[in-house]
């Protein structure tokens, strides 16, 4: 069976679909037309809008989150030895980073209301060799940012915000990502704007923002346009080795494209959130998330709870509604469970939030292009199903 056959069999509602429009694509086929494909126009303007909309000094475009997580971890030098504390529920790929960089991960307890890490258990991690906090702003929903920035105080700790899920998070009208020392944002094609691949890392740190540029680039000293402007392109240094994390101009003219949009896009999302709350509110054994409060929220995924005390389960609920041609997921498996860390577990008796609630947690389709026949069905369906 085709890989594509296996996602569109019998599915009447898909878990998500991008939008890519007529200006998208047009963005893009100029884009091809350029001389410079990548390092060049498109990416400076992408980057300089993204600064301009988080209300950023730098923006920095790279090849993914991932990558503007390794990034900021290596601009504060985080290295071997050197302890993160990341949310234990979040994708795999906020710990990968940390090992990327050579440091440890160190799994925090999420708060079973907002999904987001937990401050009690934030304090109850930290050791003398623990030098970041990295939070997630979980599902686009902002993490308690004061509390983090006065335990980081305290202890003398970096923050660096995941914002994957974050594009138009504010708190306290400030945009996320402008909390600690640097905040990381993917593109991938879920994310509430996409360049398919990619990611931005922003700052308010000139020294930051020259280690990502530099590094992204290989550890050139100079860029293209640089090089390329006078003098011989070949004499650049290299100070200290870096990677290939570009973000190229195909990529850069989709995410310019895409960003034009973003308020749109969020608006759309919040109302299907909304509606989605109105009508799931009150359904028995059913706990709704929590909504926006002054724009704290991108609503990136809608996650609902099915509590598992009762005989209709999480995985009842996801079986069921396969079979209604509705494709859901769980976001995420926390990260202890992973072979691959299991090396770094310290304590995860204290996990007790991100183990119950991997067990209740269902996140339904959500997308700003999603018809509302759709959204009515998967209402629909779920009423059905909690019903009999
Ligand atoms: C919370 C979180 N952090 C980091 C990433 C990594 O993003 P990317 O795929 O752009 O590397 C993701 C991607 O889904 C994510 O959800």
């Amino acid at each position: 069976m085709k890989i594509h056959d296996a996602f569109s069999r019998n599915i009447k509602v898909p878990f998500f679909t991008p939008w890519i429009t007529k200006e998208d694509k047009k963005a893009v086929m100029n884009a091809l037309h350029s001389t410079l494909l990548t390092d060049g126009p498109k990416l400076h303007q992408f980057e300089k809008s993204f600064a301009k909309f988080t209300g950023t000094k730098y923006a920095i475009g790279v090849s993914n989150a991932t990558s503007a997580l390794h990034l900021s971890l290596k601009a504060i030098g985080i290295g071997k030895g050197d302890e993160v504390i990341v949310p234990d529920m979040t994708f795999v790929a906020t710990a990968n980073a940390v090992v990327l960089s050579g440091a440890i991960p160190v799994f925090a307890d999420i708060e079973k209301k907002t999904m987001n890490i937990s401050i009690d258990s934030i304090k109850k991690k930290i050791s003398s060799k623990t030098k970041v906090i990295l939070p997630v702003h979980f599902a686009g929903k902002s993490c308690d940012i004061s509390k983090i920035n006065k335990i980081s105080k305290e202890n003398d700790l970096n923050i660096i915000e995941d914002c994957a899920h974050a594009i138009g998070t504010q708190y306290n009208k400030k945009h996320v990502g402008n909390f600690g020392s640097a905040g990381c944002f993917s593109f991938y094609p879920t994310k509430n704007i996409t360049t398919i691949e990619g990611g931005m890392v922003i700052t308010n740190s000139k020294n930051i923002a020259k280690y990502v540029m530099i590094a992204r680039n290989h550890g050139l000293t100079k860029t293209l346009a640089q090089r390329y402007s006078h003098g011989k392109p070949w004499e650049y240094n290299i100070d200290e080795s870096g990677y290939n994390y570009r973000l190229d101009e195909i990529r850069s003219a989709l995410g310019l494209s895409q960003l034009k949009r973003i308020k749109k896009i969020n608006e759309l999302r919040k109302r299907k959130f909304e509606y989605y709350n109105k009508r799931l509110k009150g359904i028995i054994h059913i706990i709704t998330p929590t909504p926006s409060l002054n724009n704290d929220h991108s609503h990136h995924l809608y996650i609902l709870r099915v509590e598992n005390k009762n005989k209709k389960s999480r995985d009842e609920l996801f079986s069921k509604l396969l079979k209604y041609g509705v494709r859901t997921s769980v976001h995420y498996k926390p990260l202890h469970m992973f072979t691959a860390f299991s090396k770094f577990k310290k304590n995860t008796n204290d996990l007790k939030n991100s183990k119950q609630l991997y067990d209740e947690i269902i996140s339904l389709p959500l997308y700003p292009n999603m018809l509302k026949k759709h959204q009515d069905y998967v209402i629909d369906s779920i009423i059905e199903i909690m019903k009999n």
